[in-house]
């Protein structure tokens, strides 16, 4: 049986997130420029999508830029953007043919004019797809994301729109750039670094943790079969015990 045959179809995680790392590293262990790593990183990153259409995961979240990836070479940051607005162009029809919305998540207006364009195009026409949502994390930081919210219900209160007693976790929610989000069920980070780089840190207060050596580029869909069905063998207990839960 492949392993896409061996996944539980009811127990796919609602909303995935992935940490793709590792292009960097993929390139230089072949002799390549890093945005090479890169490049195949897009491909990757369109096999993946699709894997996820047909195991039917209706949110997928893709770290694609962080806030600290501002502080990378300067050529590094122009490359990658070109690349950013290649893809855009090149998979509207990936997401046109799997009914998959486009979503991005991040300091937006951070972006250069060309790449914002580009992405404000693609999620408009793909505005009406219900099936699925695609989120791109791009110029994303969950700590500057956390400012914001705070800013924006620290105004609602000073403004008596908000009144303190009456916040909760569904108005923290509502101000994060994830609003239309669910929580984040399943976590990945490819490339062996086992840590969370100011990633979606609230969304992922309950997700189970999936971390694997290999480089981004190398993630193939069997990889990420590999990841649900271990995902599908656990026990996800919010604090019960285990026999709450049977
Ligand atoms: C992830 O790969 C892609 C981005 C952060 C844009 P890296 O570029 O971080 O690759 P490594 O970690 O240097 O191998
Ligand atoms: C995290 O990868 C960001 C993305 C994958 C876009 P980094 O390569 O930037 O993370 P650190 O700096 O090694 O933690
Ligand atoms: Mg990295």
């Amino acid at each position: 049986m492949s392993l896409q045959d061996q996944i539980d179809k009811n127990n796919v995680p609602n909303h995935l997130a992935v940490i793709m790392d590792g292009n960097g590293r993929w390139a230089k262990k072949k002799g390549f420029f890093r945005i090479k790593g890169h490049e195949k990183g897009a491909k990757a990153v369109k096999e993946i999508v699709e894997a996820c259409a047909e195991i039917k995961i209706p949110y997928l979240t893709l770290y694609a830029f962080s806030t600290e990836n501002w502080n990378r070479p300067k050529l590094e940051i122009e490359l990658l953007m070109k690349l950013l607005i290649a893809s855009l162009k090149k998979e509207l029809k990936t997401l046109q043919k799997h009914n998959i919305k486009l979503n991005a998540i991040g300091n937006l207006n951070a972006l250069p004019i060309k790449v914002y364009n580009e992405l404000f195009d693609v999620i408009k026409k793909t505005e009406t797809n219900k099936q699925k949502t695609l989120t791109l994390a791009l110029s994303y930081g969950s700590r500057e994301e956390i400012i914001k919210t705070i800013k924006e219900i620290s105004i609602k209160v000073k403004n008596n729109i908000i009144s303190p007693e009456n916040i909760d976790e569904s108005v923290i929610n509502n101000h994060l750039y994830t609003q239309n989000l669910p929580d984040v069920d399943l976590l990945i980070r490819t490339g062996g670094e086992q840590r969370i780089s100011n990633f979606l840190l609230w969304q992922i207060a309950y997700a189970e943790l999936y971390f694997t050596d290999i480089l981004w580029p190398d993630f193939t869909k069997n990889n990420l079969f590999e990841a649900i069905l271990n995902y599908q063998n656990r026990e996800r207990r919010f604090g019960k015990t285990s026999e709450q839960i049977k």
